[in-house]
Protein backbone atom coordinates (compact mmCIF):
# COMPACT_ATOMS: atom_id res chain seq x y z
CA UNK A 1 0.00 0.00 0.00
CA UNK A 2 1.05 3.82 0.00
CA UNK A 3 0.67 4.47 3.97
CA UNK A 4 -2.51 6.60 2.87
CA UNK A 5 -6.08 6.71 5.01
CA UNK A 6 -8.55 5.03 3.05
CA UNK A 7 -11.97 5.84 3.25
CA UNK A 8 -14.82 3.81 1.49
CA UNK A 9 -17.75 6.18 0.25
CA UNK A 10 -20.79 5.09 2.04
CA UNK A 11 -22.50 6.40 -1.00
CA UNK A 12 -22.03 3.25 -2.96
CA UNK A 13 -23.00 0.81 -0.35
CA UNK A 14 -26.01 -0.71 0.24
CA UNK A 15 -28.04 1.88 2.46
CA UNK A 16 -30.72 -0.51 3.92
CA UNK A 17 -28.09 -2.37 5.09
CA UNK A 18 -25.66 0.52 6.15
CA UNK A 19 -24.67 -1.28 9.81
CA UNK A 20 -23.40 -3.99 8.15
CA UNK A 21 -21.77 -2.66 5.12
CA UNK A 22 -19.99 -0.42 7.20
CA UNK A 23 -18.79 -3.30 9.36
CA UNK A 24 -17.73 -5.24 6.34
CA UNK A 25 -15.75 -1.82 5.01
CA UNK A 26 -13.66 -1.98 8.61
CA UNK A 27 -13.26 -6.02 8.28
CA UNK A 28 -11.68 -5.38 5.02
CA UNK A 29 -9.56 -3.12 6.99
CA UNK A 30 -11.36 0.58 6.09
CA UNK A 31 -9.62 3.42 8.58
CA UNK A 32 -12.80 5.80 8.37
CA UNK A 33 -16.13 6.00 6.81
CA UNK A 34 -16.88 8.73 4.60
CA UNK A 35 -20.54 9.72 4.43
CA UNK A 36 -21.50 11.89 1.83
CA UNK A 37 -24.73 14.80 3.16
CA UNK A 38 -26.19 16.06 -0.17
CA UNK A 39 -29.12 18.42 0.31
CA UNK A 40 -30.33 18.31 -3.63
CA UNK A 41 -29.42 22.15 -3.64
CA UNK A 42 -25.66 22.45 -3.81
CA UNK A 43 -25.69 19.45 -5.42
CA UNK A 44 -28.32 17.98 -7.79
CA UNK A 45 -28.63 14.95 -5.63
CA UNK A 46 -30.48 13.73 -1.83
CA UNK A 47 -28.61 11.21 0.13
CA UNK A 48 -28.27 11.20 3.94
CA UNK A 49 -28.28 13.53 6.88
CA UNK A 50 -28.23 13.59 10.81
CA UNK A 51 -30.12 11.27 11.67
CA UNK A 52 -28.67 8.34 9.08
CA UNK A 53 -25.68 9.52 11.04
CA UNK A 54 -26.94 8.84 14.39
CA UNK A 55 -28.49 5.83 13.80
CA UNK A 56 -25.30 4.41 12.59
CA UNK A 57 -23.16 5.40 15.11
CA UNK A 58 -24.73 3.16 17.35
CA UNK A 59 -23.64 0.42 15.27
CA UNK A 60 -19.80 1.42 15.59
CA UNK A 61 -17.49 3.21 16.59
CA UNK A 62 -15.54 4.07 13.69
CA UNK A 63 -14.42 7.67 12.25
CA UNK A 64 -17.39 8.99 10.74
CA UNK A 65 -15.80 11.38 7.86
CA UNK A 66 -18.94 13.47 6.80
CA UNK A 67 -18.61 15.57 3.30
CA UNK A 68 -21.46 18.06 3.58
CA UNK A 69 -23.21 19.08 -0.07
CA UNK A 70 -25.37 21.32 1.41
CA UNK A 71 -25.57 25.12 0.64
CA UNK A 72 -26.08 25.90 4.57
CA UNK A 73 -23.40 23.83 6.41
CA UNK A 74 -23.96 26.06 9.82
CA UNK A 75 -27.32 24.31 9.70
CA UNK A 76 -25.99 20.90 10.39
CA UNK A 77 -23.11 21.98 12.92
CA UNK A 78 -25.34 20.94 15.88
CA UNK A 79 -27.35 18.32 14.78
CA UNK A 80 -24.10 16.24 13.52
CA UNK A 81 -22.57 17.17 16.51
CA UNK A 82 -25.13 15.12 18.29
CA UNK A 83 -25.17 11.85 16.53
CA UNK A 84 -21.87 11.62 16.63
CA UNK A 85 -19.93 12.97 13.26
CA UNK A 86 -16.42 12.54 13.55
CA UNK A 87 -14.76 14.60 10.70
CA UNK A 88 -16.91 17.54 9.54
CA UNK A 89 -15.71 18.80 6.32
CA UNK A 90 -17.76 22.09 4.51
CA UNK A 91 -17.18 23.40 1.10
CA UNK A 92 -15.45 26.62 0.61
CA UNK A 93 -17.62 27.50 -2.23
CA UNK A 94 -20.78 28.47 0.27
CA UNK A 95 -18.51 29.14 3.17
CA UNK A 96 -16.63 32.30 2.07
CA UNK A 97 -18.29 34.78 4.36
CA UNK A 98 -18.49 32.84 7.48
CA UNK A 99 -15.88 29.86 7.58
CA UNK A 100 -14.26 31.15 11.27
CA UNK A 101 -17.94 30.97 12.79
CA UNK A 102 -17.96 27.54 11.51
CA UNK A 103 -14.77 25.89 12.18
CA UNK A 104 -15.41 27.45 16.03
CA UNK A 105 -18.79 25.74 16.19
CA UNK A 106 -17.67 22.62 14.04
CA UNK A 107 -15.01 22.00 17.34
CA UNK A 108 -16.87 22.92 19.83
CA UNK A 109 -19.17 20.16 19.03
CA UNK A 110 -16.17 17.74 19.09
CA UNK A 111 -15.44 17.20 15.80
CA UNK A 112 -12.86 18.34 13.20
CA UNK A 113 -12.94 20.80 10.74
CA UNK A 114 -12.43 19.93 7.39
CA UNK A 115 -12.67 21.81 3.97
CA UNK A 116 -13.13 21.10 0.47
CA UNK A 117 -13.23 22.53 -2.98
CA UNK A 118 -14.43 21.76 -6.48
CA UNK A 119 -12.71 21.21 -9.47
CA UNK A 120 -12.90 24.23 -10.46
CA UNK A 121 -12.01 26.17 -6.91
CA UNK A 122 -8.69 27.83 -6.95
CA UNK A 123 -6.57 26.21 -4.13
CA UNK A 124 -5.91 29.41 -3.25
CA UNK A 125 -9.19 29.85 -1.90
CA UNK A 126 -8.75 27.55 1.02
CA UNK A 127 -5.39 29.10 2.06
CA UNK A 128 -6.79 31.29 4.79
CA UNK A 129 -8.84 28.60 6.42
CA UNK A 130 -5.61 26.58 6.89
CA UNK A 131 -3.54 29.40 7.95
CA UNK A 132 -5.89 31.20 9.86
CA UNK A 133 -7.16 31.99 13.61
CA UNK A 134 -9.27 29.11 13.36
CA UNK A 135 -7.87 26.60 11.06
CA UNK A 136 -9.17 23.36 9.24
CA UNK A 137 -7.75 20.13 9.83
CA UNK A 138 -7.77 18.90 6.96
CA UNK A 139 -8.42 19.78 3.03
CA UNK A 140 -10.91 17.58 1.26
CA UNK A 141 -9.67 17.94 -2.94
CA UNK A 142 -12.52 16.94 -5.09
CA UNK A 143 -11.18 14.96 -8.05
CA UNK A 144 -14.92 15.08 -9.74
CA UNK A 145 -17.78 17.05 -9.73
CA UNK A 146 -19.69 16.52 -6.28
CA UNK A 147 -23.18 14.79 -6.21
CA UNK A 148 -22.66 11.51 -7.23
CA UNK A 149 -20.70 8.31 -7.16
CA UNK A 150 -19.15 6.36 -9.87
CA UNK A 151 -17.56 9.23 -11.78
CA UNK A 152 -14.32 9.78 -13.94
CA UNK A 153 -11.18 11.17 -11.57
CA UNK A 154 -10.09 14.38 -13.02
CA UNK A 155 -5.89 14.02 -13.11
CA UNK A 156 -5.75 18.04 -13.51
CA UNK A 157 -6.50 18.45 -9.75
CA UNK A 158 -3.98 17.03 -8.71
CA UNK A 159 -1.81 20.33 -9.20
CA UNK A 160 -4.24 21.40 -6.35
CA UNK A 161 -2.77 18.43 -4.79
CA UNK A 162 0.88 19.14 -5.50
CA UNK A 163 0.76 22.83 -4.43
CA UNK A 164 -1.03 22.14 -1.13
CA UNK A 165 1.19 19.30 0.24
CA UNK A 166 4.28 21.26 -0.92
CA UNK A 167 2.93 24.49 1.31
CA UNK A 168 2.05 22.45 4.40
CA UNK A 169 3.84 19.16 4.68
CA UNK A 170 1.61 17.79 7.78
CA UNK A 171 -1.43 18.67 6.67
CA UNK A 172 -4.20 15.77 6.08
CA UNK A 173 -5.22 16.58 2.65
CA UNK A 174 -8.04 13.68 1.10
CA UNK A 175 -9.06 13.28 -1.99
CA UNK A 176 -12.37 12.27 -3.44
CA UNK A 177 -13.97 11.30 -6.24
CA UNK A 178 -12.78 8.06 -8.85
CA UNK A 179 -10.38 6.97 -6.80
CA UNK A 180 -9.60 2.95 -7.84
CA UNK A 181 -6.81 0.73 -8.63
CA UNK A 182 -5.13 2.98 -11.37
CA UNK A 183 -5.61 6.46 -9.43
CA UNK A 184 -4.79 6.01 -5.83
CA UNK A 185 -0.86 5.54 -6.51
CA UNK A 186 -1.23 8.95 -8.45
CA UNK A 187 -2.98 10.49 -5.65
CA UNK A 188 -0.65 9.48 -3.24
CA UNK A 189 2.36 10.56 -4.98
CA UNK A 190 0.95 13.59 -5.47
CA UNK A 191 0.73 14.02 -1.89
CA UNK A 192 -2.80 12.88 -0.72
CA UNK A 193 -2.72 10.92 2.78
CA UNK A 194 -6.42 9.99 3.04
CA UNK A 195 -8.31 8.44 -0.16
CA UNK A 196 -11.83 7.83 -0.59
CA UNK A 197 -13.23 5.56 -3.20
CA UNK A 198 -16.75 4.55 -3.46
CA UNK A 199 -17.43 2.64 -6.61
CA UNK A 200 -14.08 0.43 -6.80
CA UNK A 201 -14.53 -0.45 -3.27
CA UNK A 202 -17.84 -1.79 -3.20
CA UNK A 203 -18.08 -2.83 -6.78
CA UNK A 204 -14.93 -4.83 -6.62
CA UNK A 205 -15.24 -8.35 -6.23
CA UNK A 206 -12.53 -8.28 -3.46
CA UNK A 207 -13.18 -4.86 -1.59
CA UNK A 208 -10.08 -5.93 0.58
CA UNK A 209 -8.03 -6.32 -1.95
CA UNK A 210 -8.98 -2.54 -2.80
CA UNK A 211 -8.52 -0.82 0.16
CA UNK A 212 -5.54 -2.47 0.71
CA UNK A 213 -3.66 -0.31 -2.30
CA UNK A 214 -4.25 2.68 0.23
C1 LIG B 1 -19.20 12.49 -4.81
C2 LIG B 1 -18.91 12.05 -3.41
C3 LIG B 1 -17.98 10.93 -3.33
C4 LIG B 1 -18.42 9.70 -4.08
C5 LIG B 1 -17.19 8.99 -4.55
O1 LIG B 1 -19.86 13.70 -4.79
O2 LIG B 1 -18.36 13.13 -2.66
O3 LIG B 1 -17.61 10.63 -2.00
O4 LIG B 1 -19.21 8.83 -3.32
O5 LIG B 1 -17.57 7.89 -5.31
P1 LIG B 1 -16.55 7.24 -6.36
O6 LIG B 1 -15.38 6.72 -5.59
O7 LIG B 1 -17.38 6.16 -6.96
O8 LIG B 1 -16.15 8.30 -7.34
ZN1 LIG C 1 -17.51 12.66 -0.67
Amino acid sequence: GVEAKIAPSMLSSDFANLASEAQRMLDCGADWLHMDIMDGHFVPNLTIGAPVIESLRKHTKAYLDCHLMVTNPLDYVEPLGKAGASGFTFHVEVSRDNWGELVQRIKSKGMRPGVSLKPGTPIEEVYPLVEGEYPVEMVLVMTVEPGFGGQKFMPETMDKVRALRKKYPSLDIEVDGGLGPSTIDMAASAGANCIVAGSSVFGAPDSAQVISLS
